[in-house]
């Protein structure tokens, strides 16, 4: 079933050779890891496992048939001795034991972006009745029409507002979208994970009308950079705009991240004293800044790598008093 091993290795072997002209055996070695784990298993393994581990001269690796065992240390130790008597060569006397690691992870991401792209998500039925352990409880479609909504809040039993993440603020009245966005929103940036976030009414909306809105405020930083961060507005609806619009928090523009970036937080809850909360979230820059140098802990801390508030995720922000219950008016 299997063909000669010599025959198997000639596209590899070709590859090598070009790769080794001129190298002594001690280099070899190196010259076969150079390349990203990616590189290397295209180079090395795709030709007989398949490109995506789909399997092709040699069994499919996503299934989960492990013929060798399928734990980290087996796969290991598959790679090092290969199985020469079934047309795998030994791998370890050229790559070393760390990059052998690197493949076996990149072995498990292979194998988890391949069930992902299996999963299928099947559409709910538009009706129906799903039973939890206390109750019963009927899904009824109640607005569609809807691209990406981030958020819904009921304003009343029959009134709600929903934000789509693109940036657009909808009423819904007894089920019914409104035919365009309430005007007046103000900008937001979309760009990757960024955009209309969260809407939460005062929870004495009744009374005093006001919306807290969260999204990614757009802005220009000092070097002329597209940057965004997360601000809290509030304001009232009034004719199909938002008026009155107040900003509760907006951090210092030297912390707004890349626009389009990711990590902003944006969730916003009052608590039963009335103050406000809201995550930052713990935007790239942090990590990004940090990691380059080294991996110590320590250098997130150094100074420009990452603002305090956009570190630390569980940093809340408490309203200004104004946005309190104790004194809504304004
Ligand atoms: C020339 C063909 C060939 C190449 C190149 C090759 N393999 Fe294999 N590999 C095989 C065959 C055939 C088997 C099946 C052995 C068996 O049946 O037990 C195998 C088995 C394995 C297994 C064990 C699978 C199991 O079911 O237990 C792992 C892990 C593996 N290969 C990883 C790699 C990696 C990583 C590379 C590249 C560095 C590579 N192989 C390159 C042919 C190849």
């Amino acid at each position: 079933m299997l063909l000669p091993l010599p025959h198997l290795l000639r596209p590899f072997l070709a590859l090598a050779a070009v790769a080794l002209a001129g190298t002594s055996p001690r280099l070899a070695a190196q010259a076969v890891r150079t390349g990203t784990v990616a590189e290397r298993f295209q180079l090395l393994c795709a030709n007989c496992h398949g490109k995506n581990l789909e399997g092709a001269m040699a069994p499919s690796m996503l299934d989960d048939v492990w013929t060798n065992g399928g734990d980290d240390e087996s796969l290991a130790k598959s790679i090092r001795t290969g199985f020469p008597d079934k047309g795998m060569p030994a791998w370890g006397a050229a790559i070393p034991d760390k990059e052998i690691r690197a493949m076996v992870i990149y072995i498990r991401e292979l194998r988890a972006k391949a069930a992902r792209e299996k999963t299928q998500f099947v559409k709910p039925a538009d009706s129906m009745t799903a039973q939890s352990e206390l109750h019963a409880y009927q899904l009824n479609p109640w607005v569609g029409g809807l691209k990406e909504p981030w958020s819904l809040a009921f304003l009343s039993p029959t009134q709600a507002v929903v934000t789509e993440k693109r940036g657009y603020l909808y009423l819904i009245e007894n089920g019914k979208l409104a035919d365009r966005p309430l005007s007046g929103v103000p900008a937001v940036d979309t760009g990757g994970q960024a955009g209309l976030f969260d809407v939460v009414p005062h929870p004495d909306y009744a009374k005093n009308g006001w919306l807290y809105l969260a999204f990614s405020d757009p802005q220009q930083n000092a070097e002329g950079a597209k940057v965004s961060l997360t601000r809290i507005i509030r304001g009232k609806i009034k004719d199909g705009a938002l008026i009155d619009q107040q900003t509760i928090y907006q951090g210092k523009l030297e912390h707004y991240i890349k626009a389009g970036g990711v990590h902003f937080g944006g969730r916003i809850a009052f608590d039963r004293q009335g103050y406000l909360f809201s995550p930052s979230g713990a935007t790239a820059t942090a990590t990004r800044k940090a990691s380059p140098s080294t991996r110590s802990p320590a250098n997130s801390s150094t100074p420009n790598t990452a603002p305090a508030v956009a570190m630390n995720s569980t940093s809340l922000k408490k309203a200004s008093t104004t946005a309190g219950p104790s004194s809504p008016t304004a």
